[in-house]
């Protein structure tokens, strides 16, 4: 039976990740938490570097997190940053997402307390698979 999911609890865990976010270029705080079908939440934040393009977004890092620890079921995810509107993952995350739940259940909330909600196929409705490794 798949985990059953608490937004709340998530929430609360994406909240407390985004507090250890190392963000000194942007400033600009991230924290994610993902369940897996484990029961399991693995939380993740954003990681910046001096070459920017290096950086690693919060769900990004929790999904690294989940997938090292065995766990690639991945049931929801939450998503916690300081915006007037909640934020929507970038689209390298969105792929990345993809791989293990095309229609992983999304919710991101403010600080202030704004909440949206949308599964991944929405903000992805086409996600690259296999067809570019399939040899004719
Ligand atoms: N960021 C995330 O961690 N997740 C998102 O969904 C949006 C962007 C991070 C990347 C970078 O460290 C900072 O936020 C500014 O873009």
């Amino acid at each position: 039976m798949p985990a059953k999911i608490n937004r709340d609890l998530l929430l609360q865990r994406a909240w407390a990740a985004r507090e250890t976010a190392y963000a000194p270029y942007s400033n600009f705080a991230v924290g994610a938490a993902l369940l897996t079908k484990s029961a399991e939440i693995f939380s993740g934040c954003n990681i910046e570097n001096i070459s920017l393009g290096l950086t690693i977004c919060a769900e990004r890092t929790a999904a690294t997190a989940a997938v090292q620890a065995g766990q690639r079921d991945f049931v929801a995810i939450a998503i916690v940053a300081d915006t007037e509107l909640p934020i929507v993952p970038c689209g390298a995350c969105r792929q990345f997402l993809a791989e293990f739940n095309p229609n992983l259940p999304i919710y991101s909330a403010t600080l202030a307390g704004g909440q949206k909600a949308w599964s991944l196929s929405q903000l992805l409705p086409c996600p690259s698979d296999g067809i570019l490794t399939k040899r004719a």
